[in-house]
C-alpha cells in the first residue's frame, strides 16, 4: 500500500474529527467537554469505551478547542501504557514533557495515556501521584477499555466519560461521506457487511474500506470485505456447518480445510466465524447452547495452542452429535 502515493495518507487520520461537533453520537459526552472548553479549566479525564468509538479523537478535538490548533501541537503528550519500552520510560517521558511550563500562554498542557488499563495496580498507584506531583502544569486524559480496571484514586480524581459502541446509522453515514469524497463505489449492503465485520469499532471500519478500495481500484464488493478482512464468506461457513450438522463430517472436514488454505485463515477466526453463523440455521435452543459450548471450547484449546488440525476435525464431530444428541 505503502508505494502507492494516492493512499499513503490513512484515512483514519484524515477523517479524523477536528471539532467536537464532528464528533458523531457522543452528544452527551461533547456537551460537558465543551462545558470545559467554556470556563478554560479542565479536570482529569478518564475516557473508558471499546476501540474506535472516538476518545482519542475526543481528547484531540477538545486541546484543539482549547488552546488552537497551533498551540495544540506543542501542548499535548501521546503516549501508550503498554509501550514495549516499559512503564519506567512512559515515566520519564511524562516527567520529561511536564517538567516545563505550557508553550505559549496556554494555562496547562494535555498527557494522553492511552491502554492506562494495561497498568498494573502498582504502577497505576505511581501514575497518581505523578498526576499529583505535575498538576500545575498539566492535566492527564486517561484511555482504556476497562474502567474497573482502574484504581478507585485515580477514578475519584478524574472526570469520567463512557464511550459505547457505535450504532450502525453512525457508522455508516460517516463511510458513506468517505466514500463519496474518495470516489469509491460501494453498495448500501457493502458498507453494511463492513459495518458487520468491524463490529461498532469505527477505526477498524474505516480501515477496512481504505484497504478494499485500494485492493478492488475504487470499487468494494461483499467478497472484497471478507477477503482483506481475513474472514470467510459466511455462505461458506454456513455449508460447512449444515454438512456437519447433516452428520456429512468429511465433505465438511473437505471443504474447510480447502477454504482455510485457499484464504489463508486462521483457526481461531474460523471458529469465531462459526460461532457468528451457527445461530441462524435453525436449531433447537438447546441444541444451539450445546454446539456453541463446543465452540467455546475449542476457541479456548486454540488460543491456548492446541493444534488446528485435531481441534477443528473434533469440533466438526462433536457438531454433528451436539446436533444429533436432543433430537
Ligand atoms: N465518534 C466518532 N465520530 C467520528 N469519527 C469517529 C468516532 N469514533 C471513531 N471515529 C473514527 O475512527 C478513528 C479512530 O477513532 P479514535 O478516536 O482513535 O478511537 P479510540 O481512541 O476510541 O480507539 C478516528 O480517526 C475517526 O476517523
Ligand atoms: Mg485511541
Amino acid at each position: 500500500m505503502a508505494d502507492n502515493a494516492e493512499y499513503e495518507v490513512m484515512w483514519i487520520e484524515k477523517y479524523r474529527p477536528k471539532t467536537l461537533d464532528e464528533i458523531v453520537n457522543r452528544k452527551h459526552v461533547v456537551n460537558r467537554l465543551k462545558g470545559f472548553v467554556k470556563s478554560g479549566s479542565l479536570p482529569h479525564l478518564l475516557f473508558s469505551g471499546p476501540p474506535g468509538t472516538g476518545k482519542t479523537s475526543a481528547v484531540l478535538a477538545l486541546a484543539r478547542e482549547l488552546f488552537g490548533e497551533e498551540l495544540a501541537t506543542y501542548n499535548i503528550l501521546e503516549l501508550n501504557a503498554s509501550d514495549e519500552r516499559g512503564i519506567k520510560t512512559v515515566r520519564e517521558d511524562i516527567k520529561e514533557f511536564a517538567r516545563t511550563a505550557p508553550v505559549g500562554g496556554a494555562p496547562f498542557k494535555i498527557i494522553i495515556l492511552d491502554e492506562a488499563d494495561n497498568l498494573t495496580s502498582d504502577a497505576q498507584q505511581a501514575l497518581r501521584r505523578t498526576m499529583e506531583r505535575f498538576v500545575r502544569t498539566s492535566r492527564f486524559a486517561l484511555l482504556c477499555n476497562y474502567p474497573s480496571k482502574i484504581i478507585e484514586p485515580i477514578q475519584s480524581r478524574c472526570a469520567i466519560f463512557r464511550f459505547s459502541p457505535l450504532s450502525k446509522e453512525d457508522v455508516l453515514s460517516r463511510l458513506e461521506e468517505i466514500i463519496k469524497l474518495e470516489k469509491v463505489n460501494a453498495s448500501k449492503e457493502v458498507l453494511e457487511e463492513i459495518f458487520h465485520v468491524s463490529e461498532g469499532d469505527m477505526r477498524k471500519a474505516i480501515n477496512l474500506l481504505q484497504t478494499a478500495s485500494a485492493a478492488g481500484g475504487h470499487k468494494i464488493t461483499k467478497e472484497l470485505v471478507y477477503e482483506v478482512s481475513g474472514l470467510l464468506h459466511p455462505k461458506d461457513v454456513r455449508e460447512v456447518l449444515s454438512l456437519a450438522l447433516d452428520g456429512k463430517l468429511d465433505r465438511a472436514r473437505k471443504l474447510l480445510f480447502t477454504l482455510m488454505v485457499d484464504k489463508g485463515i486462521s483457526g481461531v477466526d474460523i471458529i469465531r466465524q462459526m460461532g457468528t453463523e451457527i445461530t441462524g440455521l435453525g436449531l433447537e435452543p438447546d441444541q444451539l447452547i450445546g454446539v456453541m459450548s463446543e465452540i467455546a471450547e475449542v476457541d479456548f484449546r486454540l488460543a491456548e495452542g492446541a493444534s488446528e488440525d485435531i481441534q477443528i476435525t473434533a469440533l466438526l464431530a462433536r457438531i454433528a452429535s451436539a446436533a444429533k444428541r436432543n433430537v
